[in-house]
């Protein structure tokens, strides 16, 4: 039996924004090839600020806490300081994920990223590059 925070099983359990928003001003997906694990980010947006985010994640329970997590976290930020939430800060707000389920964390921020980009496309803003993870060595290719 893996080794989880009480934070971890608290989310996993009463998953915070699960859904669908109809009419996405951001949609995003990532997913891990390695587990095949997919999470979709909605998100609502009005005045540059994130009004409202749900999630769909067809994943293990690091995965749903950390969509769980990661959309309480961006809710009402600008959309600026949403691309800013990593997946080391998701996990450290779930007092921490076991060290081969941080991963699971970056779908959190993949989608987020996507779902950002899919927003600032909608805007006519420029797409950000954003990193690529190396999803069979669970690190970032620089
Ligand atoms: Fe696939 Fe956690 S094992 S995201």
């Amino acid at each position: 039996m893996m080794n989880y925070s009480d934070k971890v099983m608290e989310h996993f359990s009463n998953p915070r924004n699960v859904g669908e928003i109809e009419n996405p001003d951001g949609l995003g997906e990532a997913g891990n090839p390695q587990c095949g694990d997919i999470m979709k980010i909605y998100l609502k947006v009005k005045d540059n600020v994130i009004e409202d985010v749900k999630f769909k994640t067809f994943g293990c329970a690091s995965a749903i806490a950390s969509s769980s997590m990661a959309t309480e976290l961006i809710k009402g930020k600008t959309v600026d300081e949403a691309w800013e939430l990593t997946n080391t800060a998701v996990a450290e707000a779930l007092d921490g994920l076991p060290p081969i389920k941080m991963h699971c964390s970056v779908l959190a921020e993949e989608a987020i990223h996507k779902a950002l980009n899919d927003y600032r496309e909608k805007q006519g803003l420029d797409v950000i590059p954003v990193k690529e993870f190396d999803h069979n060595h669970d690190s970032f290719a620089v």
